[in-house]
């Protein structure tokens, strides 16, 4: 696989001004690459702002969809109307959601359907905690969370899938996963696709997330099935977000 998906999960951060800078710097600093595809997940009242701000390159995604469809659910945003805001694509299962909003695999599966309805591509988040990995059990987690969505969906709907493998421990804390840990899980998630079928394992992308930055960027994106990156903390940095882009672009060159 050749592509590489950089995404931008701001989480509940900005303001207008703020993101209004951050777009100028992200642009003025991102040397544009056709194989190396950005996109930006701005907190849900400011789609519409980057929307009409953003370069045509810059794709607009996400970060939650509601399971629903319309009506009495206060506070929520649906699939329709992302669509409506022109929303390519939305996270769905991040850790922050499964751990602070008790979403769980029901949900995520009720939210999967909804951006597949809605022709938003879901990126899918998956990972392990620390008390899984020391207890051996990576795999193993990593393998219910994926079967949770794949087991329920005709291939047909998976063929836009994106998942982001974040090792918790690794999220915000400044501590990466190595890249031959993550491979290792990467390889294994591509191995679980393979068993439904051979085309959505070799299609499917899968980007790691957990405190990636310009430093460590590159020796990750050589890993074979690591197909670029889920950013949190480095995305709310212009400069730092394009160095990394621009890094998944110059190795889609060679
Ligand atoms: P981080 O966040 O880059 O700040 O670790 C990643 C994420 O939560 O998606």
């Amino acid at each position: 696989m050749n592509n590489m998906y950089i995404v931008a999960n701001w989480k509940m951060n900005g303001d207008q001004i703020f993101n209004s800078h951050l777009i100028t710097t992200i642009e003025k600093n991102s040397v544009i690459n056709d194989a190396s595809h950005m996109i930006i997940c701005p907190s849900m009242p400011y789609l519409q702002q980057i929307n009409t701000q953003k370069p045509s390159y810059m794709i607009l995604g996400a970060q939650n969809i509601s399971q629903y469809d319309t009506g009495a659910y206060t506070g929520e945003v649906s699939g329709k109307m992302l669509a409506d805001l022109k929303t390519k694509y939305v996270i769905i299962g991040h850790s922050e959601r499964r751990e602070l909003y008790n979403e769980d695999n029901n949900v995520i599966r009720g939210k999967f359907s909804k951006a597949i309805e809605n022709n938003i591509k879901p990126i899918l988040c998956v990972g392990e905690t620390i008390e899984h990995r020391n207890n051996g059990e990576t795999f193993d987690y990593i393998h219910s969370q994926i079967d949770a969505v794949i087991s329920s969906n005709k291939l047909d709907n998976l063929k836009e899938l994106i998942i982001a493998y974040e090792p918790i421990w690794a999220i915000g804390t400044g501590q990466t996963a190595t890249p031959e840990s993550a491979e290792e899980v990467h390889s294994y998630i591509r191995n679980t696709l393979l068993n439904t079928d051979s085309n959505l394992a070799e299609n499917t992308p899968i980007l790691y997330g957990g405190s990636v930055n310009s430093d460590n960027a590159e020796k990750l994106f050589k890993m074979e099935n690591i197909n670029g990156a889920l950013i949190g903390g480095a995305s709310l940095n212009g400069e730092e977000f394009s160095k990394i882009y621009n890094i998944a672009g110059e190795l889609t060159n060679e």
